[in-house]
Protein backbone atom coordinates (compact mmCIF):
# COMPACT_ATOMS: atom_id res chain seq x y z
CA UNK A 1 0.00 0.00 0.00
CA UNK A 2 1.12 3.61 -0.36
CA UNK A 3 -0.25 6.29 1.24
CA UNK A 4 -0.73 9.83 -0.94
CA UNK A 5 -1.16 13.38 0.58
CA UNK A 6 -4.12 14.54 -1.61
CA UNK A 7 -5.63 17.54 -1.23
CA UNK A 8 -4.32 18.04 2.46
CA UNK A 9 -5.68 14.45 3.60
CA UNK A 10 -4.05 10.79 3.52
CA UNK A 11 -5.03 8.74 1.42
CA UNK A 12 -4.27 5.28 0.29
CA UNK A 13 -4.19 3.33 -2.75
CA UNK A 14 -3.07 -0.37 -3.17
CA UNK A 15 -1.60 0.61 -6.88
CA UNK A 16 1.74 -0.63 -8.50
CA UNK A 17 4.57 1.83 -7.83
CA UNK A 18 4.89 2.43 -11.55
CA UNK A 19 1.39 3.40 -12.38
CA UNK A 20 0.68 6.59 -13.40
CA UNK A 21 -0.41 9.38 -10.68
CA UNK A 22 -3.60 9.98 -13.14
CA UNK A 23 -4.80 6.40 -12.81
CA UNK A 24 -4.54 6.33 -9.14
CA UNK A 25 -6.36 9.74 -8.95
CA UNK A 26 -9.28 8.78 -11.20
CA UNK A 27 -9.46 4.70 -10.64
CA UNK A 28 -8.26 4.57 -7.04
CA UNK A 29 -9.71 7.62 -5.35
CA UNK A 30 -12.46 8.60 -7.48
CA UNK A 31 -11.04 12.01 -7.85
CA UNK A 32 -12.20 12.56 -11.53
CA UNK A 33 -11.70 15.74 -12.31
CA UNK A 34 -8.36 15.55 -13.55
CA UNK A 35 -8.57 14.25 -17.19
CA UNK A 36 -6.98 12.16 -19.84
CA UNK A 37 -5.96 13.65 -22.66
CA UNK A 38 -2.76 11.95 -24.45
CA UNK A 39 -1.08 9.97 -22.05
CA UNK A 40 1.66 11.23 -23.09
CA UNK A 41 2.65 14.80 -21.27
CA UNK A 42 1.73 16.77 -24.58
CA UNK A 43 -1.82 18.81 -23.56
CA UNK A 44 -2.14 19.49 -20.00
CA UNK A 45 -5.64 17.74 -19.37
CA UNK A 46 -4.01 16.00 -17.05
CA UNK A 47 -2.32 18.78 -14.75
CA UNK A 48 -2.35 18.87 -11.32
CA UNK A 49 0.13 20.66 -8.50
CA UNK A 50 3.02 18.27 -6.85
CA UNK A 51 4.35 20.96 -3.93
CA UNK A 52 2.84 23.72 -5.93
CA UNK A 53 4.45 23.04 -9.22
CA UNK A 54 2.25 22.31 -12.35
CA UNK A 55 2.32 19.13 -13.30
CA UNK A 56 1.62 16.10 -15.75
CA UNK A 57 0.14 13.33 -14.09
CA UNK A 58 -0.22 11.13 -17.18
CA UNK A 59 3.40 10.37 -16.97
CA UNK A 60 4.48 10.12 -13.38
CA UNK A 61 4.96 7.18 -11.38
CA UNK A 62 2.65 7.53 -8.22
CA UNK A 63 5.54 6.00 -6.21
CA UNK A 64 7.48 9.12 -6.84
CA UNK A 65 4.76 11.31 -5.41
CA UNK A 66 5.12 9.60 -1.88
CA UNK A 67 6.04 12.61 0.57
CA UNK A 68 4.94 15.13 -1.50
CA UNK A 69 1.84 17.33 -1.52
CA UNK A 70 -0.68 16.45 -4.57
CA UNK A 71 -3.26 18.84 -5.10
CA UNK A 72 -5.72 18.45 -7.67
CA UNK A 73 -9.08 20.37 -9.08
CA UNK A 74 -11.45 19.45 -6.41
CA UNK A 75 -9.68 21.02 -3.95
CA UNK A 76 -8.20 24.09 -5.88
CA UNK A 77 -11.06 26.74 -4.64
CA UNK A 78 -10.13 25.82 -0.87
CA UNK A 79 -6.82 28.00 -1.52
CA UNK A 80 -7.25 31.99 -2.48
CA UNK A 81 -5.64 32.14 -5.67
CA UNK A 82 -7.74 28.94 -6.54
CA UNK A 83 -10.90 30.51 -5.93
CA UNK A 84 -10.22 34.19 -7.77
CA UNK A 85 -9.47 31.81 -11.00
CA UNK A 86 -12.02 29.74 -10.57
CA UNK A 87 -14.31 32.93 -10.18
CA UNK A 88 -12.71 34.58 -12.97
CA UNK A 89 -13.06 31.39 -15.51
CA UNK A 90 -17.15 31.69 -14.81
CA UNK A 91 -17.36 35.18 -15.20
CA UNK A 92 -15.33 35.47 -18.27
CA UNK A 93 -17.22 32.04 -19.28
CA UNK A 94 -14.27 30.63 -20.06
CA UNK A 95 -15.01 26.79 -20.67
CA UNK A 96 -16.87 25.66 -24.13
CA UNK A 97 -16.90 21.52 -23.87
CA UNK A 98 -15.06 22.01 -20.52
CA UNK A 99 -12.93 18.66 -20.90
CA UNK A 100 -9.27 20.88 -20.95
CA UNK A 101 -10.54 23.20 -18.24
CA UNK A 102 -9.54 21.33 -15.06
CA UNK A 103 -5.81 21.46 -16.23
CA UNK A 104 -5.69 24.92 -17.62
CA UNK A 105 -7.49 26.27 -14.02
CA UNK A 106 -4.56 24.11 -12.32
CA UNK A 107 -1.89 25.56 -14.77
CA UNK A 108 -3.20 28.93 -14.24
CA UNK A 109 -3.44 28.94 -10.19
CA UNK A 110 0.15 27.73 -10.29
CA UNK A 111 1.20 30.57 -12.23
CA UNK A 112 -0.13 33.18 -10.20
CA UNK A 113 0.90 31.97 -7.36
CA UNK A 114 4.54 32.60 -8.57
CA UNK A 115 3.80 35.50 -10.32
CA UNK A 116 0.68 37.93 -8.96
CA UNK A 117 0.64 39.80 -12.01
CA UNK A 118 1.41 37.76 -15.30
CA UNK A 119 2.09 39.98 -18.21
CA UNK A 120 0.55 38.44 -21.98
CA UNK A 121 3.40 37.13 -22.51
CA UNK A 122 4.15 35.35 -19.07
CA UNK A 123 0.66 33.77 -19.00
CA UNK A 124 1.93 32.25 -23.01
CA UNK A 125 4.55 30.79 -21.80
CA UNK A 126 2.99 29.30 -18.47
CA UNK A 127 0.02 27.58 -20.28
CA UNK A 128 1.28 26.62 -24.09
CA UNK A 129 1.40 23.32 -22.58
CA UNK A 130 -2.44 22.99 -22.04
CA UNK A 131 -4.20 22.36 -25.25
CA UNK A 132 -7.81 23.31 -25.84
CA UNK A 133 -9.25 22.26 -28.92
CA UNK A 134 -11.95 24.25 -28.44
CA UNK A 135 -10.09 27.34 -28.79
CA UNK A 136 -10.87 29.14 -25.60
CA UNK A 137 -6.93 30.95 -25.44
CA UNK A 138 -8.65 34.47 -25.74
CA UNK A 139 -10.82 34.03 -22.97
CA UNK A 140 -8.26 31.99 -20.60
CA UNK A 141 -5.82 34.74 -20.64
CA UNK A 142 -8.63 37.50 -19.87
CA UNK A 143 -9.38 35.15 -17.05
CA UNK A 144 -5.91 34.86 -15.17
CA UNK A 145 -5.58 38.53 -15.43
CA UNK A 146 -9.51 39.25 -14.34
CA UNK A 147 -8.11 36.97 -11.55
CA UNK A 148 -4.73 38.99 -10.72
CA UNK A 149 -7.17 42.06 -10.75
CA UNK A 150 -9.20 39.99 -8.02
CA UNK A 151 -6.07 38.94 -5.93
CA UNK A 152 -3.84 42.62 -6.27
S1 LIG B 1 -3.16 13.44 -20.58
FE1 LIG B 1 -1.40 14.13 -19.58
S2 LIG B 1 -0.60 15.68 -20.82
FE2 LIG B 1 -2.24 14.83 -21.99
S1 LIG C 1 -13.02 23.79 -23.63
FE1 LIG C 1 -13.14 22.11 -25.03
S2 LIG C 1 -11.09 21.39 -25.15
FE2 LIG C 1 -10.94 23.20 -24.02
Amino acid sequence: MLTLNVNGKQLTTDAADDTPLLWVLRDSLNLTGTKFGCGMAQCGACTVHIDGQATRSCVLPVSAVVGKKIATIENVAAEGVGKAVQDAWIAESVPQCGYCQSGQIMSATALLQKNSKPSDADIDAAMTGNICRCGTYVRIRAAIHRAAGTLA
